[in-house]
């Protein structure tokens, strides 16, 4: 503990002395400065709901107890723009979780807003036992985006239930019954996906999702194996291996583990297997490249399908490729999405093959009123055009790759940042007690900074199973000039922090 001590000491000292005076190339902030916010020309509305203190009673009283907000003075929203979001008090903060990955293409994106109102005007609802064109106009949009033979799209109302029907179709293709899911991973809420949610926080103490198993995840920086080129991203992790390009140890070392799982605590023969592409809730861990396209392969021979849950993945995030799925390499048999379908509506879809499709309509005349309704067809078409038009993914692409090695200095100059991870917009910054033991920092220190980078106007996710890990997935809109601001504020707010530890008030 001494020893422990004595490093974090001489590192905040290290840190201090590097950037107390002068800590970026762009700018030469004393630690107790905050970074300055880069301009925007929109002016928000003045607030006229509720008082705070009022709107923050009605949620104590008449709200789920469990849902707890960010911050120790929960952030009172009021508009958006793009990137940007305004509290009640007119304060501006750039957004970096755009709605927990939902907002892709900014919000209240000028376009989308167009697309929405006009359709508002015109009509709202029809439910499915009619047709309207937007929704197959969009359907037509959004099967072009997906590789044969993925062609035939169920309209859901979110991702859980995008994610419940999945199950119900791997089910029914296969007429087996077990699915395996990553321990850590989110796939939603409901009675059935809860099975294969596998967060202890979020487990509940009531049965749900039988014939769900969980399978060791393969996260090449907190699991038992990882090194030094493992992950498809632009950084690596802190851990070495002896690995020779093309050949990766962790990766077999994991897949062992699935084959494991296989062999012990599912059927001879499987309904399906769940993956992200990256996990999200989990805190944006990558698996090791290959492991995936070696576990569809084995959950095939078992008669299982694979299932791609794009949820926060999907829609150009990842700037590489519009799929997350594509970055690996694999096909799924079934790709669920919701989040950055709609910019923040509420609309979901499952995509699959017509084989899967029919044999899942023998079992289920699924029927859903919401789902596919003229705006959802509208919005969601909007929003696939901003994505072109604006180039988001290009943009996710050049500009998160260019956060991301910036903010893989922040490890190299502070002990606590054990990981920076990711692809495109998509990324984590894990926080550590230190490197060598990758034990997880406290809540308490990562609440701090938290709220220290909010306080300088920057709203950054969290997520990991401690709540460990920063999530940065901003709106794809998000500039460069950007990315250095909020670079900046992590940079601020870590000084702060190890200043705050070497005088012992942390
Ligand atoms: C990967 C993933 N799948 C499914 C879901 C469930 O989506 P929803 O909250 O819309 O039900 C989430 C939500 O966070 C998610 O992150």
């Amino acid at each position: 503990m001494a020893l422990l001590k004595a490093s974090f000491f001489q590192m905040s000292k290290r840190c201090f002395l590097q950037c107390g005076a002068c800590w970026t190339s762009e700018s030469k902030l004393s630690v107790h400065e905050s970074p300055k916010i880069p301009p925007c020309d929109f002016t928000p509305e003045k607030y006229e709901s509720q008082p705070y203190n009022h709107i923050l009673k009605i949620r104590k009283q008449n709200f789920s107890p469990f849902i707890s907000t960010y911050f120790q003075k929960p952030l009172l929203l009021q508009q958006g723009y793009m990137q940007w979001l305004f509290d009640y008090e007119g304060r501006r903060y750039l957004d970096l979780f755009s709605g927990i990955v939902t907002v892709g293409v900014g919000h209240c994106h000028p376009k989308v807003t167009a697309a929405a109102q006009k359709q508002l005007g015109r009509l709202w609802h029809t439910s499915p036992a009619f047709i309207h064109p937007a929704i197959h106009e969009y359907a037509e949009k959004l099967t072009a985006l997906l590789p044969e033979p993925l062609k035939v799209i169920f309209f859901t109302n979110s991702g859980s239930e995008a994610n419940d029907m999945a199950m119900l179709m791997a089910r029914s293709f296969s007429q087996n019954v077990d699915i395996i899911s990553f321990r850590g991973a989110y796939h939603g809420c409901s009675p059935y996906t809860l099975g294969l949610t596998s967060v202890g926080a979020i487990k509940p103490r009531i049965a749900s999702g039988s014939s769900c198993q969980t399978t060791m995840c393969p996260d090449v920086f907190r699991g038992p194996w990882g090194g030094s080129q493992c992950r498809d991203s632009l950084v690596q992790t802190i851990r070495k291996c002896n690995c020779t390009p093309g050949c990766c140890k962790a990766k077999d070392q994991y897949i062992e583990e699935f084959k494991n799982t296989l062999h012990t605590v599912v059927a001879k023969e499987i309904a399906g297997f769940f993956a992200e592409p990256i996990q999200g809730v989990n805190g944006v861990v990558q698996y090791p490249k290959g492991f995936l396209k070696e576990a569809f392969q084995m959950v095939r021979e078992r008669g299982g399908v694979c299932i791609a849950d794009e949820v926060q993945t999907g829609f150009g995030r990842l700037g590489t490729h519009f799929w997350g799925f594509q970055s690996h390499g694999i096909l799924p048999d079934i790709v669920t999405m919701a989040k950055g379908i709609a910019n923040g509506f509420p609309m979901s879809a499952v995509v699959t093959t017509p084989e899967i499709a029919d044999a899942f309509t023998k079992h289920l005349n699924h029927f859903n009123t919401f789902a596919g309704n003229p705006l959802a067809g509208v919005i969601g078409s909007a929003v696939l055009d901003a994505i072109k038009e604006d180039g988001l993914q290009e943009n996710s692409q050049e500009t998160g790759s260019y956060m991301l090695l910036k903010l893989a200095k922040l490890r190299d100059e502070f002990e606590i940042v054990g990981d920076v991870r990711g692809k495109g917009l998509m990324m984590g910054i894990e926080m550590v007690q230190d490197q060598d033991s990758r034990q997880p920092l406290s809540l308490k220190e990562v609440n701090l900074i938290h709220e220290d980078c909010k306080d300088m106007g920057l709203i950054v996710g969290r997520g990991g199973l401690f709540n460990q890990t920063f999530r940065i997935a901003p709106p794809m809109c998000i500039t460069k000039q950007e990315a250095d601001f909020a670079v900046e504020v992590f940079h601020a707010a870590l000084s702060r922090h190890m200043e705050k530890r070497a005088k012992g008030v942390v």
